[in-house]
């Protein structure tokens, strides 16, 4: 048994690390032909891509994917950390797990992603939900079929590493989009901002060599796939743990050249915002005028005890040079109330740096305090009450801009990737604009996977509605 150690997660010593290839043994292919499984993904996109590469070694042991959890052989839970409701949703579906698993002995049942990763979430499983599979870490999940086969024999495998390992390429991805990809760039993030748990459960930051990541990228446009989507913690920081001369700006460059209709990269952290990566973004078409910048507070006292890095004033300089310098750029956030401290004022300078930067979208949380991080040991914690309050006044501010932003674009032709069927509208398409923000329309010979010009009719606070149209001239 290996449990994870929060005090060895914390050390910021770099190690060196070897990049190893990925290989199922023999003795797993088809192991379990003929049995189902059933995959929950909690949390980011990094986990969602994660679990791709689950799904598809799952699979090569010879599982078959079903949507219906009380009819599998296997319940496997990718679960995440970053706020104290995506544990509760973790351990509400573990506890419908305990009472199918009361009925259906061979039931298999494993636990992996984030949570894994905490010494608290660890106990209590051992000392409540002895009866799982397995609980592996984000740093070896690719171990799950040793660990499943030995559970079936030996009970319960907790497998989790405290801090990174090799990285591992060549992952068989089964992939959840037939046009857009996910494509990790680089994992962990070393910023340790004071609230944040995701340094503790992803390890240091530790880039792809360039190579894997543009050999993968090739081989989804020969796949005929239209949308990368470069994910990291903190992508601008890309490169700086392995090169000299190489950063994200280069890679960017790297992946517009190879043609791929379009690129789009998350969470870009203002610090590490060059000019230059700003010049690349503006020069490339295909790189989308879209960017997530999360700003977490618009008052310096609390950015400072958030351990952020930059102030209000170097954030809104860096939001009005990409402005001035990618035309129709969209700008969406993510930010905190009630982080502890917050008072009235300061909450009032986030309102007004919201008043500024009208954002396209934003994601707006409640501080929820995490075990082993530093704001934990701040004074000042927040009163639920007016936690909640805030995030209310916060929303129907930012909701407001939402549409504003949306109704501008009311009877232009914009340019929409075809994802699939409108899930709301009877015959009706969906799809998003290069600025990502989602349209449903309809119209006559449309294909998923296309690029096509819509005509917007009507925008509403998260979606607009439009019709096909034939202007080859559209905007973004
Ligand atoms: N790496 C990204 C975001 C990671 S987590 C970045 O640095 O911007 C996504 C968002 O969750 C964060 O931007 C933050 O707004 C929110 N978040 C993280 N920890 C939180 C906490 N303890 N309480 C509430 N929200 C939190
Ligand atoms: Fe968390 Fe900060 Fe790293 Fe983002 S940059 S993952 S908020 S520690
Ligand atoms: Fe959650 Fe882990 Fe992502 S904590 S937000 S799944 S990195």
């Amino acid at each position: 048994m290996q449990k994870p150690n929060f005090e060895e997660a914390r050390t910021t010593d770099k190690r060196s690390y070897e990049t190893k290839k990925f290989a199922l043994e023999e003795k797993y292919q088809n192991y379990f032909k003929g049995k189902t499984y059933f995959l929950k993904t909690y949390g980011c996109q990094m986990n969602e891509h994660d679990s791709e590469n689950i799904e598809a070694i799952l699979e090569n042991l010879g599982f078959q994917k079903i949507e219906n959890y009380e009819q599998a052989d296997l319940i496997l839970l990718n679960t995440c950390s970053i706020r104290e409701n995506a544990h509760n949703k973790a351990f509400g579906m573990l506890g419908r797990c305990k009472h199918l698993k009361e009925k259906k002995k061979d039931l298999m049942i494993g636990l992996c992603g984030c949570m894994a990763q905490e010494e608290v979430v660890v106990e209590k499983v051992l000392a409540h939900y002895p009866w799982l599979n397995f609980v592996v870490g984000t740093h070896n999940f690719y171990e799950i079929p040793k660990l499943l086969v030995r559970s079936l024999k030996e009970g319960l495998q907790v497998e989790v590493y405290s801090r990174e390992r090799d990285l591992v390429e060549g992952m068989p991805t089964h992939r959840a989009h037939s046009y857009k990809a996910y494509v990790n760039i680089i994992y962990g993030c070393d910023k340790f901002c004071t609230y944040c748990i995701v340094p503790f459960t992803r390890g240091r930051q530790r880039s792809r060599t360039k190579e894997a990541i543009l050999e993968e990228i090739q081989n989804l446009i020969k796949d005929g796939y239209k949308e990368v989507v470069l994910l990291g913690q903190n992508v601008n920081a890309y490169g700086k743990d392995l090169y000299d001369d190489y950063g994200f700006g280069e890679l960017l460059e790297d992946v517009s050249l190879l043609n791929i209709p379009r690129i789009r990269f998350v969470t870009s952290h203002p610090w590490d915002f060059t000019d230059e990566m700003i010049d690349l973004i503006a020069k490339y078409p295909n790189i989308m005028p879209s960017i997530h910048l999360p700003v977490q507070s618009g008052s310096n006292r609390i950015l400072k005890r958030m351990g952020r890095r930059y102030t209000k004033e170097s954030y809104l300089h860096l939001v009005t040079k990409l402005k001035e310098k990618i035309p129709h750029l969209a700008l969406s956030t993510d930010i905190i109330v009630g982080f502890p401290g917050e008072t009235e004022e300061d909450f009032q300078e986030t309102l007004s740096l919201v008043d500024t930067c009208q954002f396209d979208n934003a994601f707006t949380f409640i501080y929820s305090q995490r075990i082993g991080t530093a704001a934990t040991k701040l004074k000042g914690q927040v009163d639920e009450k007016i936690k909640e309050e805030r995030l209310q006044r916060l929303n129907e501010k930012v909701n407001g801009y939402f549409l504003q932003n949306n109704q501008r674009l009311v009877g232009q032709n914009l340019k929409v990737l075809v994802e699939g069927r409108s899930m709301k509208q009877k015959d009706a398409y969906f799809g998003y604009t290069e600025t990502n923000k989602l349209v449903n329309f309809t119209g006559e010979n449309i294909e998923v996977g296309e690029i096509v010009s819509v005509k917007i009719e009507e925008a509403k606070t998260w979606s607009l509605d439009g019709r096909k149209s034939e202007d080859f001239k559209a905007s973004r």
